[in-house]
């Protein structure tokens, strides 16, 4: 990619990916240099994942992870960045109440560089108020790791109708709410097929199966250099590739031709 040309994608970029039915890849991403290699490959989003509590920082949970570092990383990838879309996460109590939301969001943008924010679970009040102070929101629905404790452990959320049929109204109060984007941790495929055609916004899955509008995966896992057990909605992509470029760059064009995730790694 030639980047003196090069157009840096938006909020109705991502947007108009829906409405033609193009797929839109994003992956995690902690540092500069990974952000450099991410963007120049194409792909659409890099989400500064609270998960680097994890992958960089070695924690066991996200919990531990303060918006001290989530502006830190952020920070790294948005100075590498030229066409990619920067979302950062909020990170654990970090937005308990609009007002500390908006502070913390504030912060993810004004010294990280962010376009949108990231947060767990269904809090329309806080998207609404967010959204009026000019963020772009992304929610998080389905299985939200920054609520492990009362959860107990890592499991597909939205198996029965009732919690699919619950899951389906939240999207859609965070979509009413000013929500311009949604991210959908492991949920059975064809609950994120439902949640996606119901949606006017882009749902990007991680485990819930190929006909979410995109797709996103943590990049250590992909890239099968993870401290812990890969996830079963995760492939090696690097098994068969020459180099980390080759991995990423096989990932990208399997989402975008609906070739990732398959039905190995969806539920
Ligand atoms: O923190 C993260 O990397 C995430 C993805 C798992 C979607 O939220």
């Amino acid at each position: 990619m030639n980047h003196s040309t090069v157009k840096p994608l938006s909020v109705h970029s991502l947007a108009d990916m829906k409405q033609r039915g193009e797929k839109i890849s994003c992956l995690t991403a902690y540092d500069a240099s990974f952000s450099a290699l991410i963007d120049h490959i194409g792909v659409d989003i890099m989400l500064v994942g609270d998960s680097l509590g994890m992958t960089i920082q070695g924690h066991g949970t996200t919990l531990p992870v303060t918006i001290t570092d989530m502006v830190y990383h952020t920070r790294c990838v948005s100075h590498a960045r030229q066409r990619a879309y920067v979302i950062a996460d909020l990170p654990f109590m970090s937005y308990s109440t609009p007002v500390i939301a908006a502070k913390n969001a504030a912060k993810l943008m004004q010294l990280g560089g962010a376009q949108m924010v990231k947060l767990e679970g269904t809090r329309p009040d806080i998207v609404s108020f967010l959204v009026e102070q000019g963020v772009p929101v992304c929610g998080h629905l389905g299985l939200l790791p920054q609520h492990i404790n009362q959860l107990g452990r890592y499991a597909v959320q939205g198996k029965n109708r009732i919690d699919a049929e619950k899951m389906i109204a939240d999207a859609l109060r965070l979509e009413q709410s000013g929500a311009a984007l949604l991210v959908l941790e492991c949920v059975p495929a064809s609950l994120g097929k439902e949640i996606s055609l119901q949606l006017g916004i882009p749902v990007i899955g991680i485990g819930a199966g190929v006909d979410c509008d995109g797709q996103v995966l943590v990049l250590q896992d992909m890239l099968n250099i993870g401290t812990g057990k890969r996830p079963r909605f995760s492939k090696d992509f690097m098994q068969h590739a020459v180099s980390i470029e080759a991995a990423i760059s096989a990932y990208h064009e399997a989402v975008k031709q609906s070739l990732f995730p398959t039905l190995d790694h969806s539920f």
